[in-house]
């Protein structure tokens, strides 16, 4: 058994996470930490059977396992991450502060500097249909954001194939409330959610924004060409992104859908849907998957509906198939295919 920590359990992505770790046959949780709920067990902060006590982040001691899933919120993760990874424990941080390589970039965009700057260069971006022969080998995984998750996945073979076309590639994404963490705010608040259905940081405003550009162009597409809007829309969980993409004009339905195929053959978490259906949010809720459906508007231009669950796919399950990855094991193991 691999002895695991988690630290921010009391979380949506930490319990999601707590949840499949429970399940999963290769692995024990030596720690979990919270800093209100230090002292508590896991059922007095969530309504489960779950007698675990949680500990303040100080006092879980990294020595004492072999990998540690930071699910912190930014900024407060990184100090965490760079302790655990000096001392030499494989860390998978779910925040968003080792997706970006420029530390110039991550000070622009969460408005700090970057404490760890030397890890930057290290950390994988931990999309394994991507990248995943690096994240077999890596100290530290940056486990994707949930929209570029979204996102990525579905332009991908594109990108491979060079086939994106001039023009705006639009993103208009719609995520679930769970994708704002478990700390209540006005936005969150039942009754501005509730019956609502709200844009929010349109454009190229939203901070997912830099780390999309930076694979995008990682993969020689143009990352000037995206606009993304998101959108909170009044469910629990999932997000479904639909992206408008400009493509050769001599394209057919039928040659795209044999490219996505091809590229997603062996890929155990993408569900590509037979021409004709669309992906919606209940073909990717409650699992690890990634569900793509491909439309082609008219000459040149490819509709694609991407849906996930943000907080497996978009988040903990996928941190937990990086974690397979990283231990050799099935990189299934724990996981709702
Ligand atoms: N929600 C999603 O769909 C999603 C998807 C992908 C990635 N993420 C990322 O995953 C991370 C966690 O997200 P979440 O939605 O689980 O957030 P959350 O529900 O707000 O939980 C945050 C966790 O971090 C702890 N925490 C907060 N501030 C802390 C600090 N200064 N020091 C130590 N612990 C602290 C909280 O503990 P206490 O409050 O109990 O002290 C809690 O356990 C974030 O970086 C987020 O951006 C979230």
């Amino acid at each position: 058994m691999i002895k695991v920590g988690v630290y921010g359990a009391s979380g949506y992505t930490g319990f999601e996470l707590i949840r499949i770790l429970r399940r999963h046959p290769s692995l024990s949780l030596a720690f979990a930490t919270s800093e209100s709920g230090a002292g508590m067990r896991l059922s007095d902060v969530f309504p489960v059977p779950y007698d675990l006590y949680l500990l303040s982040k100080e006092d879980a001691d990294p020595g004492t396992v072999e990998a540690v899933f930071s699910c912190l919120p930014h900024g407060a993760a990184m100090e965490t991450v760079a302790s655990a990874h000096a001392a030499g424990v494989r860390v998978i941080d779910l925040s968003a502060d080792f997706r970006l390589r420029d530390a110039a970039i991550y000070k622009q965009w969460y408005g700090q500097d970057h404490m760890a700057a030397h890890l930057l260069s290290e950390a994988v971006y931990g999309l394994p249909e991507l990248y995943r022969e690096q994240i077999r080998g890596a100290a530290l995984v940056a486990n994707p954001g949930c929209y570029p998750t979204s996102v990525l996945l579905a332009l991908y073979p594109l990108l491979q194939a060079g086939l994106i076309g001039d023009g705006p590639i639009i993103a208009d994404s719609k995520s679930g409330v769970s994708g704002a963490g478990r700390k209540p705010s006005l936005k969150t608040h039942f009754v501005e959610a509730n019956e609502n259905f709200s844009p929010y940081s349109i454009g190229r405003a939203h901070r997912h924004l830099p780390e999309m550009v930076q694979e995008i162009e990682s993969l020689g597409g143009p990352g000037a060409s995206l606009i993304f809007s998101p959108h909170l829309t009044p469910v629990d969980r999932g997000i479904l992104s639909t992206l408008y993409v400009p493509v050769p004009s001599s394209t057919t339905l039928t040659s795209i859908h044999n490219l996505y195929l091809e590229t997603y053959a062996l890929e155990p978490f993408v569900w590509l849907l037979p021409e004709g259906q669309l992906a919606t949010l209940a073909h990717a809720v409650h699992t690890n998957r990634c569900a793509l459906s491909l439309t082609l508007a008219g000459p040149g231009q490819l509709i694609i509906c991407s849906a996930i669950d943000n907080l497996l796919k978009g988040a903990a399950g996928q941190a937990v198939q990086n974690f397979n990855l990283m231990f050799g094991l099935d990189e299934a193991q724990g996981l709702d295919l």
